[in-house]
């Protein structure tokens, strides 16, 4: 192994820079080898200057850092790539062009970091021979066959803290605080930041809820002399027989964006007669400094992925299986996203302390 080109694709998450940092240390350090990094994701074999050398000084300093030195790209699909061609918006397959900038600089291995749609892409272009590796990324901890993605940790020390905050104001003002979180439509950032902020409902996308089993639950713990409450309510959480709320919808280039079910829930609460108000935490929960957890993770996936390259284990991602780095064919990654099962623990215990998840009076 000579060469090795990583890239970030897809939405950022805390601990990007930790696995390049060590991934490059580890391609150095261990094998000798030199790196590149693809900039923009994808986007980088196409683009002049879209390639740079990547040494030991260029990653000095980055474990701690937010966001990505390469930069990210989230509507990178080189399979549906939009160009304007004569004065008009396109969308085209680049895929061989990707293809052939990945020949042409003679890539022993491609780590690709990324979540669902990167990780989808990687596998596609391993079929026209690409040597992708996986690194799965993504604050939303969706990505099947690993037990935990680098960045959620991080989204979920933010999601709590900004519970508790919720909490003294609440109580000071007797309101019901709803707070909407990220995670697409996996409910893992909403429950587990749900439990330890201690939200009194917590409302995800696996389990429709009920608007009046919202209220049953603020009028019950008003009862008991609570006069306030917490909602923790995920971005693509939805009413029993309703749809999820999105703020722009989506088109070939994008998906559909998610947002404003939290408006709605505390519209909902004020009509009943229960001040409320919404805060919507959006990208407060991806970006800035990794938690430690975060970072350590992102080091052991960075160099087991240099690792996996020098084995050859192309069309494969990094994955955490029993507290234990392995690996597993990217087809498996991407096969069946991961969802909050209704009989996890996280959610029995949740219930057996009394939190609502909306769905039962
Ligand atoms: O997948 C990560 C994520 O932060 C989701 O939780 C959220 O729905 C989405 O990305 C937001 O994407 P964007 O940064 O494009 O607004």
């Amino acid at each position: 192994m000579k060469k090795i080109g990583i890239l970030t694709g897809g939405g950022d998450a805390p601990g990007l820079n930790a696995v390049i940092r060590a991934a490059v240390k580890t391609a150095i350090n261990v094998y000798d080898c030199q790196v590149f990094g693809i900039k923009n994701g994808y986007d980088g074999f196409l683009d002049q200057d879209g390639i740079i050398p990547l040494g030991m000084a260029d990653v000095r300093g980055i474990l701690p850092r937010g966001g990505t030195i390469l930069g990210a790209a989230n509507r990178g699909n080189p399979y549906a790539r939009k160009i304007i061609r004569d004065g008009k918006e396109v969308t085209i397959d680049v895929s061989d062009e990707i293809v052939k900038g990945i020949k042409r600089l003679e890539l022993d291995a491609l780590l690709v970091l990324g979540g669902d749609g990167t990780l989808r892409s990687a596998h596609e272009l391993a079929q026209k021979g690409v040597p992708a590796i996986g690194v799965p990324k993504t604050i939303d901890n969706d990505i099947g066959g690993t037990e935990i993605t680098f960045g959620f940790d991080t989204a979920l020390n933010i999601a709590t803290e900004a519970l508790d905050r919720l909490h003294t104001t609440a109580e000071s003002h007797h309101r019901a605080m709803v707070l909407e979180l990220m995670g697409r439509d996996a409910g893992f950032i909403t429950l587990q930041a749900g439990i330890s902020g201690g939200a009194d409902v917590i409302l995800i996308p696996e389990i429709p809820f009920k608007f009046e089993n919202i209220i049953a639950k603020i009028r019950e713990r008003a009862d008991k002399g609570s006069k306030f409450s917490i909602i923790a309510v995920s971005e693509g959480a939805k009413p029993e027989g309703g749809t999820q709320v999105f703020s722009r919808i989506g088109d070939e280039i994008y998906v559909p964006r998610l947002g404003g079910i939290g408006q709605a829930v505390a519209e909902y609460i004020e009509k009943q007669g229960f001040e409320s108000r919404v805060t919507v935490l959006g990208h407060l929960q991806r970006g800035g400094t990794p938690t430690s957890f975060d970072r350590s993770l992102a080091t052991r996936y960075g160099a087991a992925a240099v690792r996996l390259a020098a084995r050859g284990g192309f069309d494969r991602m990094v994955a955490l299986q029993s507290g234990k780095i392995t690996d597993i064919p990217l087809e498996e990654a991407i096969a069946i996203p991961k969802r909050v099962q209704l009989d996890d623990d996280a959610v029995i215990t949740a219930r057996n302390i009394g939190v609502s998840f909306g769905d039962e009076e």
